[in-house]
């Protein structure tokens, strides 16, 4: 009678798996910072992939590990950079998968901002705007499905926008990281992703932690500017705001269970204070239950798993 009457329920539909892709290495790379997450090479990718697929994971969310990094990150709108040929390689091992492309330049500038930078070290927020129409271009053109841009510059929805519609992309959704925070939570992403700043921090573009309301503000710009789905990051911290943007904007919404709130889980499993899979569950359906339609988690392979039984 408990299960007949529960209001949330979780499904692989709901989930979107991370995955990293690391240039120029042979073979993959534990990922210390994220227990079970794998730095891929390229050639190590389509076997992770069709492992994710027979899971019954239908989308996963794109990072690239640059080594070809400078002062723009001009490798991720290269033709034949590590995003074009990432991307082409989900699509070629498993089309399947709904493959949405992180853009961003953190991963490929070598000062580790989200643009290029000043002589203040300030991110220029129009010059970055304007390299993320020729990024989000190159991924469409690879086979990306959906493009993600997460580097909370103002406008970069309508670049992306505009920049997809000229070349002819009319049909590429935009998920947008509506209400993006400031967030210490990151930490064992940066690790992973290899993006941890030389100087300075991104509360300059990023929000803070303390604000609620701009959150509204923050969403309301980027459905204006052509937002196709929405996204809250990080989750668990911020269920509050999951609940206003869905209670306030009639689009999909996705919420990002970042890597800090897994590794504190993985850390409290490993030292024996959770039972794994009664915490993970738990979790993911608070997440669902505060409004977002899916949720991006590392936890999503093992969560899958459960779902099956
Ligand atoms: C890049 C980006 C970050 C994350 C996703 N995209 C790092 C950051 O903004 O510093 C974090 C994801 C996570 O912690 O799991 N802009
Ligand atoms: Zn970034």
């Amino acid at each position: 009678m408990r299960e007949i009457f529960a209001e949330t329920t979780l499904s692989t539909n709901d989930l979107i798996l991370p995955i990293f892709v690391e240039e120029e290495i042979k073979d993959r790379q534990e990922i210390k910072a994220l227990p079970g997450h794998f730095r891929e090479s390229e050639t190590s990718l389509p076997r992770y992939l069709e492992q994710i697929a027979a899971k019954g994971i239908k989308s996963v969310l794109l990072f690239g590990v640059s080594h070809k990094k400078d002062a723009t990150g001009s490798d991720s709108w290269r033709e034949d950079g590590l995003l074009a040929r990432m991307t082409k390689i989900v699509k070629k091992t498993t089309p399947e998968l709904v493959t949405i492309l992180d853009l961003c330049f953190c991963e490929y500038t070598d000062h580790g901002h989200c643009g290029p930078i000043d002589d203040h070290g300030c991110v220029i927020n129009d010059a970055s705007v304007a390299n993320q129409g020729k990024a989000a271009v190159i991924a469409a053109a690879s086979g990306a499905d959906i493009i993600a841009p997460s580097s909370m510059m103002d406008g970069q929805v309508h670049g992306i926008r505009s920049a997809l519609d000229k070349a002819g992309y009319l049909e590429t959704p935009i998920m947008a990281y509506a209400a993006k925070y400031a967030s210490a939570l990151y930490g064992p992403f940066r690790q992973a992703a290899g993006c941890s700043l030389k100087q300075g921090d991104r509360k300059t573009y990023q929000m803070n932690p303390a604000n609620r309301t701009e959150a509204l503000r923050e969403v309301a710009l980027d459905v204006a500017e052509g937002a196709d789905c929405l996204m809250v990051k990080p989750a668990m911290a911020y269920l509050d705001i999951i609940r206003d943007v869905k209670n306030n904007f009639p689009l999909p919404l996705a919420a990002y269970h970042v890597s800090g709130e897994y590794a504190m889980l993985k850390s409290a499993v490993a030292a024996g204070l959770l039972d794994e899979r009664a915490a993970t569950m738990e979790i993911l359906t608070a997440i669902k239950r505060a409004g977002a339609d899916q949720i991006i988690t590392y936890t999503a392979l093992e969560a899958a798993g459960w779902m099956q039984v």
